[in-house]
């Protein structure tokens, strides 16, 4: 805390809120573009806000990325079960099993000594598929608990790196290109304005049902992320951002 405070981080941390009309902002030392230690600060700073946050019988969504396993990480090894559930927000999008929201939210789970439920659902499935598995009843009470999630903890990333990442083919590239797709979250992919012009993924978590959920927190550092970040928020859909410094100060200089 006293170097935020010595950096002026505080300021920029408010600063952001009253610009962006977030609930909190939480703003790390460092740039994870170019320092490996502002993401742990960040998992840090998420894995604190989580502890202090949650309460007995709630229900926490998670989705996956780097920054979300590594919030996984962070998270201590309780020794009383916290009485909560753990839940991912979508299905596997395509990517590495190490980054799936299943992956991350079973580590959260394992950490805290929660309940935790996953959704496994192949991608690419053809929709009569989708709709048979949706109609089970247990996958329909894990949507339904996904639905009233208290906390949704989900990453951000530039349009153009998901895209990478998760193998899109080049009409798919030159789409979202078209579309002027700047940020992902959770499947979608949003324009400045915080459109989504564009959506992957099998199912989980659609974007309207983050109005129905408690606190929907969103968390990413990076000055590369800044402007994604930004289109995300837009949306205004989300009540906390949890970053770093060097997103921090590109936000400010962007809005
Ligand atoms: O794929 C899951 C996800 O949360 C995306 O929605 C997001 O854009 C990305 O991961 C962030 O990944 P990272 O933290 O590795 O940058």
């Amino acid at each position: 805390d006293l170097v935020r405070e010595l950096r002026g981080l505080f300021d920029v941390e408010q600063r952001l809120a009253r610009r962006l009309g977030l609930q909190r902002v939480i703003v790390v030392p460092g740039d994870a573009d170019v320092d490996e230690t502002a993401k742990k600060e960040i998992a840090r700073a998420t894995a604190r806000f989580l502890k202090e946050v949650l309460r007995e019988g709630q229900v926490l969504a998670v989705t996956g990325g780097t920054t979300l396993a590594e919030v996984a990480r962070s998270l201590p090894e309780e020794s009383v079960p916290l009485g909560i559930t753990v839940i991912p927000g979508r299905g596997g999008l395509g990517e590495d099993v190490e980054l799936q929201a299943n992956t991350v939210a079973a580590e959260i789970a394992r950490r805290l000594r929660a309940n935790y439920r996953l959704l496994h659902v192949p991608d690419d499935l053809p929709d009569e598929a989708v709709n048979s598995v949706v109609s089970q009843p247990q996958v329909r009470e894990l949507l339904a608990l996904i639905r009233r999630a208290d906390i949704v903890l989900h990453g951000v990333g530039t349009a153009e790196e998901m895209a990478r990442r998760r193998r899109l083919g080049a009409a798919d590239v030159e789409k979202l290109r078209r579309l002027g797709a700047v940020g992902e979250a959770f499947g979608y992919y949003f324009d400045r304005q915080g459109r989504p012009v564009y959506q992957t993924g099998t199912f989980g978590l659609r974007l309207e049902d983050l109005a129905g959920c408690g606190q929907v927190v969103i968390v990413g550092g990076g000055r590369s992320k800044a402007e994604a970040a930004l289109a995300v928020i837009s949306t205004r859909y989300q009540d906390v951002l949890i970053t770093d410094e060097g997103a921090a100060l590109r936000m400010l200089e962007l809005l």
